[in-house]
């Protein structure tokens, strides 16, 4: 379906829970405790519910978020359920990766195509600062045994963080060198936890770029993409910057996010939503808000330099 401004949207963002397993500091508020949000959350057949009526007007691609979408239970039985929805030809994961060694082979089994794998640091000592605690060595396993189960077409999210992971910059783009993994560069946003660190901490995309001056740009056929792609002149695999700010692509954006709390959210950088509790009671009343939704869908965001979204990111999945 085309929304109001002749966009097609394909693409639906689904959060399944607002935990996680890990607890990166730019991202999850140090005194936050889990249990305060679990009764908010939409069931699974809920939010099965809403991704088929997205389905019958449009949506091909499905991305599972969280928070970290596998501490959800009954995740690997439902997205069985989902993947045999016969209008999904791309249903992908955004992971952190810990419980990838445990999952993969199910997730490969359930109908699981594709995963994105969120990991910041390749030094297992920053790594662990980052995440409050993560073993680096954990999300590297997982990421081999999903290549072994034949969950091969991973990219890699960094988040730029100064003095943080820039010293990693080097050791992300050689891994491409090696391998076919494509590692992406996401500059910082001002979204919750992360405003003032956008503030502090924030890395400049066009950094990757001057620590590896080989990389050249390329052109890619997902003309939605975020990324801006490149390439080592013998890599297997692809950089991509994310500038999600500065770049804006809200011209060929093709997305739509649910949250884990029923929340239909139009932009990323933008606050306003549409609640689709409301209109759970029958299918009809379902397909009748997402329809509507779509053409709430704003033109653009109209995210300024000083401003901000105070919807913390593990809400929203990314
Ligand atoms: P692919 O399907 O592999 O292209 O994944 P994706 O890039 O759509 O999803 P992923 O979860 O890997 O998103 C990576 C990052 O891109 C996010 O964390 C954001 O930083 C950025 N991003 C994704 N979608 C949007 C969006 O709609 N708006 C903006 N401004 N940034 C986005
Ligand atoms: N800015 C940019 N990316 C962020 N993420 C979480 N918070 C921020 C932020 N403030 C990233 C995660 C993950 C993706 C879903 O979003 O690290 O890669």
């Amino acid at each position: 379906m085309k929304d109001n401004y002749g966009r097609t949207i394909n693409y639906l963002r689904v959060s399944v829970t607002n935990r996680c397993n890990l607890k990166c500091q730019y991202c999850i508020p140090k005194s936050m405790t889990y249990k305060e949000n679990e009764k908010a959350l939409l069931s699974l057949d809920e939010l099965y519910q809403v991704i088929k009526a997205y389905c019958e007007i449009g949506i091909n691609k499905v991305r599972i978020t969280g928070g970290e979408p596998l501490v959800r239970e009954g995740i690997i039985e439902w997205i069985s359920r989902v993947s045999k929805l016969p209008q999904i030809k791309d249903l992908a994961m955004t992971t952190n990766g810990v419980l990838l060694k445990k999952y993969a082979k199910d997730l490969k089994e359930a109908g699981l195509n594709r995963l994105n794998i969120s990991l910041d640091s390749l030094d297992p000592d920053s790594y662990k600062s980052i995440t409050g605690g993560g073993q680096l060595s954990s999300v590297l396993e997982g990421i081999q045994t999903a290549q072994m189960v034949g969950l091969a077409e991973i990219k890699i999210n960094t988040v730029l963080i100064k003095d943080f992971n820039d010293h990693c910059i080097t050791s992300f783009v050689d891994w491409t060198k090696k391998e076919a993994i494509d590692v992406r560069f996401i500059e910082l946003m001002p979204i919750g936890e992360g405003i003032q660190w956008s503030k502090d901490r924030f890395v400049s995309a066009e950094t990757v770029l001057k620590k590896v001056p080989e990389l050249y740009k390329i052109e890619t056929l997902d003309q939605s993409s975020p990324a801006t792609y490149y390439q080592l002149p013998d890599g297997k695999g692809k950089v991509g910057l994310i500038k999600p700010v500065s770049c804006k692509f809200c011209n060929r954006c093709n997305r739509m996010r649910l949250t884990a709390e029923g929340k239909i959210k139009y932009c990323l950088l933008s606050e306003e939503t549409f609640d689709m509790k409301k209109s759970l009671r029958n299918e009809k009343e379902i397909n009748g808000a997402v329809k509507k939704t779509i053409l709430n869908k704003p033109k653009d965001h109209q995210l300024e330099s000083n401003s901000y979204i105070t919807t913390n990111m593990f809400n929203i999945g990314g």
